[in-house]
């Protein structure tokens, strides 16, 4: 950005961290649409907010409404809403809170472009590995079926590509297990890997 000179200030990344008595980061939840990501995201931030944990979820659905509002989901829109939101949760994250982000982030670039944009260590991906076939099966929103039906394009595993994490932090694989059961695997996950 040209003639914008960072201004550091002294309240920083590292005293309101010390505040909060928890170490900030970003547990990012990728997978198709349907495959759990946001109840899993809701579940987890529960289970962190009665440990007195400073928690922000951000969710696809609802973020769509305000800051991505004016976005749709061809490519260069999923691109330009990972972008914003991988932005926002970093200003999060130096404001010291434990972010849980549950989008379909379907493009392993914007993945990795929001990893770039955190310290090492901060940022946590979460596959949920739910097969196509699981999640249309379900469709809780009705909108595989209107994607077969062509009254909705560019969806997601349907006419738009879904590009897996090679190398996840988290890997979850959901084809129909109960939500207990998926979280007690996660908050393993994330003690075992020393992020909580
Ligand atoms: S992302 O690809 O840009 O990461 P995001 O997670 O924000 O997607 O939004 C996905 C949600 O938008 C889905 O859960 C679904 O409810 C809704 N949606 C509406 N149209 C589409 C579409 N064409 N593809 C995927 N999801 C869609």
């Amino acid at each position: 950005m040209n003639n914008v000179v960072w201004h550091p200030h002294a309240v920083n990344k590292a005293s309101r961290a010390e505040a909060k008595g928890q170490r900030p980061l970003v547990i990012w939840f990728t997978g198709l649409s349907g495959a759990g990501k946001s109840t899993l995201a809701g579940a987890l931030e529960q289970a962190l907010a009665a440990e007195g944990k400073h928690t922000y979820l951000l969710d696809g659905d609802n973020v769509r409404h305000g800051l991505c509002g004016d976005l749709g989901f061809d490519d260069a829109a999923r691109q330009e809403n990972i972008r914003r939101v991988g932005e926002v949760a970093k200003l999060m994250v130096d404001a010291g809170l434990i972010v849980l982000t549950a989008f379909i982030s379907p493009f392993r670039a914007e993945r990795a472009l929001v990893r770039s944009l955190l310290e090492e260590g901060e940022f946590v991906e979460v596959f949920v590995d739910a097969p196509l076939a699981v999640c249309e099966e379900r469709d809780p929103k009705g909108l595989y079926k209107k994607a077969r039906a062509g009254e909705i394009t560019n969806f997601t595993g349907i006419d738009s590509a879904y590009e897996a994490p090679e190398q996840p932090e988290i890997h979850l694989l959901n084809a129909g297990k109960p939500v207990e059961v998926l979280m007690d695997e996660l908050l393993t996950a994330l003690r075992q890997g020393g992020y909580l």
